[in-house]
């Protein structure tokens, strides 16, 4: 496997790590360091760069010319994927959930995803469930012919064994390491990398308890825990608290949240620092998983509802 931090021709940057000074953590007495994953890349940012990175080498090596997928309408990975077959000059098509869609204008994602060229077939929710099973692969290949597929949100043991490559020797200094959660690929990752003696958290940014069977089943250590108690009310849920969150973050800090996965999860820790949850002098890393692609796209949404914009 290789070890660099390329696909093919696509530039990908060193990450930071920046440590966050506020005075609501020094009179909590802990740490906060946020990874900047999202600078890795524009458009393959965070944790979508790190789930592509070993599929794209795997499809390369088996000659495949065409990157096929599943997502929702506002997919963070559906974009990541248009972009880097752009880049690549490999085709991919893109299965949407919602055949409401068909014909309807695309969202600012899926306006990127098709301006990269993606081809976009919108599908009916019964099909999207069937997107697993054998007999439906099939029936893809016959109607688009032969293609490398990626699982919805990027997620297989390939992008398990990309998401590792986020802990380095640097990310073991911290006492506790936090990640959003949505198919439980990316924890995995982080856990399989992390060491022993740190803890690590997924605030999961969907209702239901299936995710932690998922993580299990690919880990090899169990220090880790699942919070699902900063959902929102489910994927995509927002409240004016939460946005109203963000924004602050972002004023304070500089640093942008989005709204479906990295702002629930900094919600998360800096109310479980409320909370006291954790010891006196502990060092938190949150990673920043990317995902701000989505904030347009949410901020129509939310304008509709008459809600609060993100800035
Ligand atoms: C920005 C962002 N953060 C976190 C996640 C959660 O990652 P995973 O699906 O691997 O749990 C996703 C979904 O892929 C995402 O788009």
């Amino acid at each position: 496997m290789l070890k660099n931090n390329n696909i093919g021709l696509i530039e990908i940057k060193n990450t930071e790590n920046i440590k966050i000074e506020s005075d609501f953590l020094n009179k909590n007495q802990v740490f906060l360091t946020v990874k900047r994953e999202d600078l890795i890349h524009k458009y393959i940012s965070g944790n979508k760069f790190r789930k592509l990175k070993y599929n794209i080498i795997e499809a390369k090596k088996q000659h495949k010319q065409t990157l096929l997928s599943f997502g929702g309408a506002y997919s963070n990975h559906i974009e990541a994927l248009s972009f880097a077959g752009h880049e690549l000059g490999m085709n991919t098509i893109g299965l949407i959930r919602g055949d409401e869609l068909s014909g309807q204008p695309l969202n600012p994602t899926l306006t990127r995803a098709f301006r990269n060229g993606m081809k976009l077939v919108f599908i009916t929710r019964k099909q999207y469930s069937r997107k697993e099973e054998k007999v439906f692969l099939m029936e893809l290949k016959n109607d688009f012919g032969d293609f490398y597929l990626i699982p919805e949100g990027g997620t297989n043991h390939l992008a398990v064994l990309g998401c590792e490559e986020i802990i380095g020797h640097q990310e073991h200094e911290f006492d506790v390491i936090a990640s959003s959660v949505g198919t439980g690929g990316t924890i995995s990752g982080i856990i399989n990398a992390s060491s022993c003696s740190q803890k690590v958290i997924g605030f999961s940014a969907l209702k239901g308890d299936f995710l932690k069977d998922y993580i299990v089943d690919k880990v090899n250590k169990d220090n880790w825990e699942l919070n699902e108690e900063y959902h929102f009310g489910g994927y995509a849920k927002v409240t004016n608290e939460l946005i109203d969150f963000i924004n602050n973050f972002k004023m304070e800090t500089g640093i942008p949240l989005d709204p479906i996965y990295t702002g629930k999860m900094m919600f998360g820790i800096y109310d479980l620092i409320k909370k006291g949850k954790f010891q006196k002098n502990t060092s938190i890393l949150a990673i920043h998983t990317g995902g701000l692609q989505g904030i347009d796209g949410m901020n129509q949404v939310l304008q509709k509802k008459g809600m609060k914009l993100i800035v």
